[in-house]
Order: structure tokens, then sequence, then C-alpha cells
């Protein structure tokens, strides 16, 4: 089968490339709006951009062309919590995808407990494996729907105790959950570990 691009409208589009590229992480964002209003939400279009400064990026798409909450509040106030569920919190982290009106906080309708931050503003979730406090660097749009790629410096990382050896993080324990296309989800399954291949520079990103 073969598609041309040109003839797709974007929601099919959109169900193309979710469902091609799988399995995806979930980046679980924490924001804070300027009323104070805490917000939780997925987004699996998530990756990691630089290593030195740390930062990671999210693309956050639009409603019927309105920015989403944690566009906005990442925009007003720069400052946000990046967290890794693991599959004890796959309940909660599907939810907090639920539309809500901006002053309503999905932090506090599920029940989640936040500690505070140590170099920024907006507290983290307690109960995540993993919460990266990142500070935006640069928010860049792409495409006709008005997508933007928000790119953050990490400035801090919690990681739960045992999860990290020599900064290496045991994925099995982390036991990350994995986007696949629509509501459906996948946990890590079998690893397999190769012998690494000969490389001159070990410094490079993404070795
Ligand atoms: C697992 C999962 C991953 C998602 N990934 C994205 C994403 O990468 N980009 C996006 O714009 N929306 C994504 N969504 C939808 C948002 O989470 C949803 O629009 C949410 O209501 C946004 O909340 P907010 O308006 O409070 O920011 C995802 C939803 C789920 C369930």
């Amino acid at each position: 089968m073969r598609l041309l691009a040109a003839d797709l409208d974007p929601q099919q589009t959109y169900k193309l490339l979710t469902g091609i590229i799988v399995p995806r992480p979930i980046a679980w964002v924490c924001t804070q709006s300027e009323a104070g209003v805490l917000n939780v939400a997925p987004f699996s279009a998530f990756t990691f951009v630089s290593n030195k400064p740390p930062m990671v990026g999210v693309n956050v798409g639009r409603k019927a062309g309105v920015m989403k909450d944690t566009g906005n509040n990442i925009l007003a106030r720069g400052e946000y919590v990046v967290h890794i569920a693991d599959a004890s919190l796959l309940q909660p982290l599907h939810e907090s995808a639920e539309e809500h009106p901006p002053h309503v906080s999905e932090v506090d309708l599920l029940g989640l407990q936040t500690v505070p931050s140590d170099l920024i503003s907006v507290p983290r979730l307690a109960a995540p494996p993993v919460a990266m406090e990142c500070r935006l660097h640069r928010s860049i749009a792409f495409g006709d729907t008005g997508s933007e790629f928000m790119v953050g410096e990490v400035l801090a990382f919690h990681v739960r105790e045992g999860l990290v050896e020599d900064f290496k993080i045991d994925s099995l324990t982390l036991n990350p959950i994995c986007r696949l296309g629509g509501p459906r989800y996948a946990t890590i399954g079998e690893v397999t570990t190769l012998r690494p291949v000969a490389q001159t520079d070990k410094t490079v990103m993404g070795r």
C-alpha cells in the first residue's frame, strides 16, 4: 500500500504517524497556570534533545486551534516538570488526558500528591519514579495545525532510590509505560542486551 502525504488530511496523518512511531515514551507533564492551578497531562510526542545541557522536548498540539493548558502554562511560567510514570500509574496517567477548563486541576481531581521542586516554582508529583525539573529553552511551531515543539532544559533529575547505578537506569525496574496508537499502551517486555559496538568518540550524544 502506498499513501501520498499530499492526499491525507491531518487526522489521517495523525493516525498513521501515531501507529507507525511506536512504542513512544510518555512525558507526564506538570505545569502551573499564572493563577496557580496545577495541571498534569501526558505527552507521547516526547524525546531527548541534548545532553549538555540536558534538554527534553514535547510536542504540544492544539485542540480546535486552541493551545492546550500545558502549552499555555509552559509559555507563561517557563518552568514545568516532566515525569516518567511506571505501569502502576497507568490509570491516572490516562485519565489526566481528559479535557478540563484551565481553572480545573487534574492533580486535585485525581488526588495526586505533590512535593516542592528544588529549583523551580512548579511542584513535582510524588509518585512517579522519575521527575525532571525543566526550564523552557525554546518553543518552535511546526506545521499547519500549530503544534509547538517545546524544549526544556533539565535543571534537576529526581530518580527513585534503587533505580540508578553509575548513572544507568535499570529499565525493567523503572517499568515505564509505552504508548501505542490511540488508547493502547504496553510495557517493556523482553530485553535483549548485545555487545557494545566499537566507537571512536564516546562523548557523542546518543552513543
Ligand atoms: C498517552 C497520551 C499521550 C498523549 N500525547 C500527546 C502529545 O504528545 N501531544 C499532544 O498535544 N497531546 C497529547 N495527548 C493528549 C493530551 O494529553 C490532552 O489533549 C490533554 O487534555 C492536554 O491537557 P491540557 O489541556 O491540560 O494541557 C496525549 C494523550 C494521551 C492519553
